[in-house]
């Protein structure tokens, strides 16, 4: 008796836990359904929305979306609304055109770890301050980009420091291949670009082997993956209180990161010698002490301006060594393009003196090459997530205020519209008739995002790429192993890198 009565309480609580979960899920579809705006996009669950079908590789499910529901359409992840543009032309309209409308960042946890929510890049709101930060921030990178370089005939003090990791850069890859060896150059590429880095910045520069500079530039893939379009701990909060070994990593990472931006602004404080101006860190302190607290830039404080040092180092650390690592995947992948470079370099340069970023306007197959690789790896694929400044109306559609966009850069260098068969590999399409950079391609390229918060580091990034080539090129042929199997499929990030490959150096000289 006592049995049958448990039985059928048993049976009825589980009836009514059922009841309540079908009621909830009910519920929290209707609510979605409700704070829906009127876009074309698929269905998603309730709860997790279209998490499912993103996949490990988004941009390339969204470009599949984007033949369904067209330039702009809506998907779900968890229960938020997240708006997708493509196709160039309405790109243009979200970035420039009406670029002001969409420039803010939205208030995501991932981008919220980054500088402790400060970022000037990842977290600060489209407005006054974010206005002066930037003119503050160009003005710094035109200054330290062109300051003259200190004992060399180089034409800038970046150029000076771009052209020397790379010489060392060189003969690490000819070191490492002694033996008939091959290697994954990966950390090697890190160290030298991070040095490029921490000379401007922080006028530091570290040796290879050392252990916590090591520490300092491994960004891990966890750290690339959480802080991309699309990571979960965004859109489903509850995932941050789970324990988590990626979400661990991350937050260790970046406490390392900001002790030792802390460290380094504080020993610029303490050293500061307003007549021995030595880097970024202290054109950003002289601009603090020299400026009236109550005038035009009152919108900001000190340590606002200060903490944009951390923006531009962080820009760089990662981006440009992806680049160089596709690159020389691009290189070893097709053998027939190495020899076109070094001839370029070899009619142009020679061995008697280093490239010099000037070296870009003759060597237009090297740039194209360069070009090429930025379309075809299009390994920044969506800019940095944006958010509508107020209630926007976009082809024909009410965007309400504060709705996040991604903006699907990757989907624009692959179209069939704009590309002839894209899924090829060809320099050439950056070449005009008479084998001159054809400028028209290039622009329809978007790795650097465009209009109001397009990147302020391309130009910087640009002439170090091709630096860091051409001097590893002139020293240099790479090759892969006979056997080994080449794969182009990035890992999905903020900025995709390559699977891990080994090749090896070949010295030319
Ligand atoms: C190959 C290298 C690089 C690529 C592909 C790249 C790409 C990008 C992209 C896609 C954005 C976001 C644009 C948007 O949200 O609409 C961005 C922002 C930014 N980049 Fe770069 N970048 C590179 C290197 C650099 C370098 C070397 C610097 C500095 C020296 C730099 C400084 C910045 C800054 C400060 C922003 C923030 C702009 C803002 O939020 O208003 N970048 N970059």
């Amino acid at each position: 008796m006592r049995d049958r009565l448990t039985k059928s309480t048993m049976f009825y609580i589980s009836e009514v836990t059922v009841g309540f979960i079908t009621f909830l899920f009910l519920f929290l579809f209707l609510k979605q359904q409700r704070n829906r705006i009127k876009l074309p996009g698929p269905w998603g669950l309730p709860m997790i929305g279209n998490i499912l079908q993103l996949g490990t590789l988004p941009h390339l499910t969204l470009a599949k979306m984007r033949k369904c529901y067209g330039n702009v359409f809506q998907i779900h992840i968890g229960t938020k609304s997240v708006v997708v543009v493509s196709g160039y032309e309405m790109i243009k309209t979200v970035l420039v055109t009406q670029g002001k409308c969409f420039a803010n960042r939205p208030d995501f946890y991932s981008l919220s770890l980054i500088g402790n929510g400060e970022s000037f890049t990842f977290s600060l709101k489209y407005g006054e301050s974010w206005k002066l930060l930037r003119k503050i921030l160009g003005n710094a990178l035109r200054s330290f980009s062109q300051e003259k370089a200190k004992n060399s005939t180089f034409s800038c003090l970046l150029e000076e420091h771009a052209s020397a990791e790379a010489v060392e850069l060189a003969k690490d890859f000819d070191n490492y291949s002694k033996d008939n060896s091959y290697f994954n150059g990966r950390g090697l590429i890190s160290c030298a670009v991070a040095n490029v880095v921490c000379a401007i910045c922080f006028g530091k520069r570290y040796e290879h082997d050392d252990k916590d500079f090591h520490s300092l530039i491994e960004i891990n893939n966890e750290l690339q993956t959480a802080s991309g379009s699309v990571s979960l701990l965004d859109f489903i909060p509850i995932l941050r209180y789970f324990p988590s070994a990626t979400l661990k990593a991350v937050h260790k990472f970046i406490s390392g990161l900001n002790n030792y931006f802390e460290r380094s602004i504080q020993e610029h404080y303490d050293t500061y010698n307003v007549n021995h101006i030595r880097d970024i860190t202290d054109a950003l302190i002289n601009l603090c002490q020299t400026r009236d607290p109550t005038g035009k830039t009152a919108c900001v404080t000190n340590k606002q301006i200060i903490n944009t040092v951390q923006d531009i180092f962080g820009a760089g650390i990662d981006t440009v060594p992806t680049a160089l690592e596709w690159s020389i995947l691009y290189l070893i992948t097709y053998p027939e393009i190495q020899p076109r470079i070094q001839e370029e370099i070899d009619t142009y340069i020679g061995f008697s003196k280093l490239p010099r970023f000037e070296d870009r306007h003759s060597m237009h197959f090297t740039e194209a090459f360069i070009n090429e690789v930025f379309r075809h790896s299009s390994f920044v694929p969506f800019t940095v997530p944006h958010c509508t400044t107020a209630d926007t109306f976009l082809n024909g559609y009410l965007i309400p205020k504060d709705t996040c966009i991604f903006v699907n850069m990757y989907q624009v260098n692959h179209d069939r519209d704009l590309w002839k068969n894209p899924e090829l590999f060809m320099p050439e399409r950056f070449l005009d008739e008479l084998g001159q950079l054809n400028k028209e391609a290039v622009e329809k390229l978007l790795l650097f995002g465009m209009g109001v918060r397009k990147c302020m580091g391309e130009q910087i990034a640009r002439n170090k790429i091709f630096v860091f080539l051409t001097t590893i090129l002139q020293q240099v042929t790479l090759q892969k192993r006979l056997d080994d199997k080449i794969c182009l499929t990035p890992h999905y990030g903020l900025a995709m890198k390559p699977a891990p490959f080994c090749f090896r150096a070949v010295s030319r000289i």
